[in-house]
């Protein structure tokens, strides 16, 4: 068996590739939510950054193949992770009374299937313009405004925002503790940093789908 095989055949290296391809994606999200701020400068400047990114060829594929294996790579240790876990316990304990655990930590395995699907969705509705009233290829400031006038969309994205904001909190945390990147501490620094982070993220995704149905962003 080759060292690599070897290695994603153990538990603590499904773990390890969670963990980077978790922090992988936490910084595409960093940059998504930054670009995606350019709705509040205004149309032309939304389009005009989406134009930028488009104009980049060969490495926004390049870009978007290496997400797409990080989020693969990802999904799949969680799921292998999960099997084995429940392999372990077959029956679950009769009581359960969390005692450290946070309301982010229990709901990650739920979370990430809501999020899976809300990706799915939202290529659908804002890349492709599947699941979009009137997509076009190059506003992509008024295919924001046009996706966000349906109420039921609004709510969608500001739920699969809060999902998102608690996966990336206790993920953000637990993978650089995973990666043995921070000293083990009560309080730890790197669960500060994590919060705040998934609060921006949280803020600053949220604030877009809720100014549109405000009429703020119009
Ligand atoms: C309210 C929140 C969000 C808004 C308004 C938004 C907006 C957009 C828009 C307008 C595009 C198309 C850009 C273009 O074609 O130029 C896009 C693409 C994309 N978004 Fe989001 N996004 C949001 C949240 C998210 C989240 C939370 C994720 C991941 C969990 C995400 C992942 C992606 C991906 C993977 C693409 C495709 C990128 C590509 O292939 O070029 N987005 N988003």
């Amino acid at each position: 068996m080759s060292a690599l095989r070897r290695f994603w055949a153990s538990t603590i290296g499904k773990k390890v590739v969670m963990a980077v391809t978790g922090l992988l994606l936490v910084l595409f999200l960093i940059g998504h939510m930054l670009g995606n701020l350019q709705m509040f400068v205004g149309a032309d400047a939304m389009n005009r950054y989406a134009a930028l990114i488009k104009s980049t060829g060969e490495l926004l594929w390049v870009a978007r193949a290496g997400l797409l294996a990080a989020a693969v790579l990802h999904i799949v240790s969680a799921v292998q992770l999960t099997m084995i876990n429940r392999a372990a316990r077959p029956a679950d304990y009769a009581k359960r009374e969390p005692a450290v655990s946070t309301i982010a930590s229990r709901t990650m395995r739920v979370g990430g299937v809501v999020l899976a699907a809300f990706i799915v969705f939202h290529i659908g509705h804002f890349t492709v313009g599947t699941f979009h009233p009137a997509f076009s290829h190059t506003g992509v400031y008024g295919n924001v405004i046009l996706g966000f006038r349906s109420p039921w969309v609004v709510l969608f994205y500001v739920i699969a925002m809060a999902v998102l904001g608690l996966h990336l909190f206790h993920g953000a945390w637990s993978g650089v503790r995973t990666l043995g990147l921070a000293k083990p501490s009560p309080d730890p620094l790197h669960r500060k940093v994590a919060l705040w982070i998934a609060i921006a993220v949280w803020a600053g995704f949220t604030a877009i789908p809720v100014a549109v149905f405000l009429e703020i962003l119009r």
